[in-house]
């Protein structure tokens, strides 16, 4: 069971989905909803919705983060967006390392750890992801992978794991798919990736580490998940679009059990 001092934190990635009035609307009706919660509560829209949310969302218990940002400040760099930007327009947390940025769009350990490092740097908190592909859990290469991902990522990004940087576990295999980690499968990863943060920072920064779950996580299955004693919340994608299903997984969550 968890029982450890770490706040939960349920955060919505709502990816690209929603035009900015339907994604105020949504932002409206979990802060509404979720008033009451014991949890933090974090949404990531669109770059093109997140200032209308953060403006929607401004001075409510709701975070508003963007799904990825750049390393540079300002500048020419078609396309990106800086952590200078985000935070003018009261947008304070990211994404950095997202299973489809690293997939899809083909980013690298070295530019993710940038990517982290200068959003930390400017203020922001980060939701760095790490997590295997399905032929990598075949293989057996688990936790080697998350080992990799953890040394030179999370720790090139933050040495010293401030409290602002948390980190998602994201098995690749089970983002959208609808195939969730058993909360079993889910644990071993966490633990382990907590156990590294203890040997090779220490074991208070590894204890005070939040530490995620995403992969098809939704209301049937968000309490066994959250039993588990080092899962510390969850990133939800396709279930945090839907008010209902968002707010059932925040009321499920482990403090408002
Ligand atoms: P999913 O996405 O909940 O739709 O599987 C999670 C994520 O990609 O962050």
């Amino acid at each position: 069971m968890n029982t450890s001092d770490r706040k939960p934190l349920i955060a919505g990635n709502w990816k690209l989905n929603l035009s900015s009035k339907k994604a105020c609307e949504l932002a409206r009706a979990i802060a509404d909803g979720s008033a009451e919660s014991q949890c933090d509560i974090a949404l990531f829209p669109t770059y093109l919705a997140a200032t209308a949310v953060a403006e929607e969302l401004k001075g409510s218990h709701v975070r508003v983060g963007v799904q990825d940002v750049y390393d540079a400040e300002w500048g020419a760099y078609t396309g990106e967006i800086s952590p200078a930007a985000c935070l003018a327009e009261g947008i304070g947390w990211a994404i950095v390392g997202h299973s489809e940025r690293r997939h899809i769009i083909g980013e690298q350990e070295e530019l993710l750890v940038k990517k982290a490092r200068a959003a930390l740097e400017a203020g922001m908190t980060v939701i760095y992801c790490v997590g295997e592909t399905e032929t990598e859990r075949e293989q057996g290469r688990t936790f080697e992978v998350l080992s990799c991902q953890v040394r030179d990522g999370v720790l090139k990004a933050a040495p010293d794991i401030p409290a602002d940087i948390i980190v998602a576990y994201e098995p690749v295999w089970a983002i959208g798919t609808g195939k969730t980690a058993t909360p079993e499968i889910a644990q071993q990863a966490h633990e382990h990736i907590r156990g590294l943060v203890s040997k090779h920072v220490s074991q208070q920064k590894a204890e005070l580490l939040r530490i995620l779950y995403g992969g098809s996580a939704k209301p049937a299955n968000i309490a066994g998940l959250m039993e588990k004693k080092d899962i510390d919340g969850g990133l939800v994608g396709g279930a945090s679009l839907d008010a209902e299903s968002f707010l059932e997984i925040i009321r499920y969550s482990r403090s408002d059990l």
